[in-house]
């Protein structure tokens, strides 16, 4: 089928305002975060479940590919659009169907963004706990497609663990429905969980039933800059020994600090090795205690400061250090940063940042690592500084991977494989594994129109 028949029937299924084909209107789709750029034939935006089944149809008979987008705020390409074909728009889906305050989930639309559903939640007194840094802009069909993580994920975990239902358009056109309102539910192999960080390569999520928890009461905010990463990295140690689970342990490295430093210049010490950022939230009389306790521990570990938010404003202040990191990054004058997700066992923070640091000095590359100490995962930013030095820099990262998996990591915590890291997957998973994976996709999408070429190399 030519692409001219194709917009033909898409325009036919879906009217003329909904398809777009010109240039000017295609290289708008043509990226995400990773800034690759990849230009599609057509881009289509449906208004209804049956019409995402039709074009699928359309698509299965053309042997065309469909790659799916949501905000395009992707970090390793899964929204783009590798071998052409139509990119599936689901702007149109953006309305949040219910709040079954009785059930406490939500049902809702791909396209609502995360932040928004936290929002509407929130005045209701309920809590939905998923956090990606990119939550103002990030949609909630990305973050299950992604398994998307963030900054609360060390006390309420990511986006698998609040998706109960989805409601979703196979390939080959068919609607299935997985999963239901029940907070227990063991018919059948869990198709739910399989399709959550699928990556937009088995289906496109129509519809999802959330899972929503109490408000919690109240939260209290702790900032605490120490000489170095190691006197970090025990305070880390020591809060989870001694049981306490803040929502929130983000850590900032030397190179992070001296980036917002420089962006906001907020007053850090000169000598700041490292910055912790904690967060402990429930009942109000046990995080008192919980927070004296963070501070005490802080304080033995030789913080240089520690700052304890008074306020909402306080406590906003203090999260802005955390949030600039990747913006303030542009102050490095880096030509391009390579940024990394891996996670290693937390214990074993300290030791794979003393690694990071060797690999730097050996190929002469600044790196930058910020991220979710609580967690173990860790923003690994390999700045190039000028073209030449981008096989020396990708040389960096493969060790890095390297030491990850020696420490028992994996090679991403949260921004997936996509097609940035498609070529390593191999280093996680085993070559029986990988064959599985490639079987499971395969009965899913026989004639490998969705999202091809994605997650394997
Ligand atoms: C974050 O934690 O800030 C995000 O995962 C984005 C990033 O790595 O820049
Ligand atoms: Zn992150």
């Amino acid at each position: 089928m030519t692409v001219h028949q194709l917009k033909k029937k898409l325009t036919s299924l879906l009217g003329q305002d909904n398809v777009l084909a010109s240039r000017e209107d295609l290289l708008c789709y043509a990226y995400d975060a990773t800034k690759r750029v990849h230009v599609p034939e057509i881009v289509v935006f449906p208004g209804s479940v049956q019409e995402v089944s039709g074009i699928f149809r359309i698509a299965s008979q053309a042997r065309t590919p469909v790659v799916p987008r949501g905000a395009g705020s992707g970090m390793t390409g899964g929204a783009l659009a590798l071998q052409g074909g139509i990119v599936l728009a689901m702007n149109r889906f953006d309305q949040i169907l219910e709040i079954d305050e009785d059930n406490l989930v939500a049902v809702v639309q791909p396209a609502v963004i995360t932040g928004r559903l936290q929002r509407v939640v929130q005045e209701k007194g309920l809590f939905y706990p998923p956090d990606p840094a990119s939550l103002d802009f990030s949609t909630l069909g990305g973050n299950i497609a992604e398994n998307s993580g963030g900054l609360r994920a060390v006390k309420y975990g990511v986006t698998k663990d609040y998706v109960l239902g989805l409601e979703v358009v196979l390939p080959s056109g068919e609607v299935i429905q997985t999963g239901s309102k029940c907070v227990k539910d063991v018919v059948g192999y869990n198709l739910t969980q399989l399709l959550v960080g699928s990556e937009g390569t088995l289906g496109v999520v129509t519809r999802a039933i959330l899972k929503l928890l109490p408000l919690p009461e109240a939260k209290q905010t702790l900032s605490a800059v120490f000489p170095d990463i190691h006197g970090a990295g025990r305070t880390v140690s020591e809060i989870i020994r001694r049981k306490v689970i803040p929502a929130t342990i983000e850590f900032l490295d030397k190179n992070a600090l001296w980036c917002v430093e420089h962006y906001l210049q907020l007053g850090l010490p000169e000598s700041a090795g490292a910055f912790l950022l904690i967060e402990v939230d429930g009942d109000p009389a046990i995080l008192e205690k919980e927070i004296r306790q963070v501070q005490s521990i802080c304080e033995a570990n030789q913080a240089l400061k520690i700052e304890v938010a008074q306020d909402e404003k306080d406590q906003e202040r203090l999260w802005k250090a955390r949030r600039s990191v990747s913006a303030s990054m542009a102050h490095y004058g880096a030509f391009k940063k390579i940024n990394e997700d891996v996670v290693v066992p937390r214990a074993s923070i300290p030791e794979f940042i003393k690694n990071v640091q060797e690999i730097s000095r050996r190929f002469d590359v600044p790196v930058i690592n910020f991220g979710h100490a609580g967690d173990g995962n860790i923003h690994v930013n390999v700045l190039v500084m000028k073209p030449e030095d981008e096989p020396r820099c990708h040389e960096a990262v493969e060790e890095i991977f390297a030491r990850t998996v020696e420490l028992g990591g994996r090679i991403s915590g949260e921004h997936g494989i996509g097609v940035s890291k498609r070529d390593y997957i191999a280093k996680n998973l085993e070559p029986g594994v990988l064959e599985l994976m490639k079987a499971i996709k395969k009965s899913f999408d026989p004639h490998n129109i969705l999202n091809p070429n994605k997650m394997f190399p």
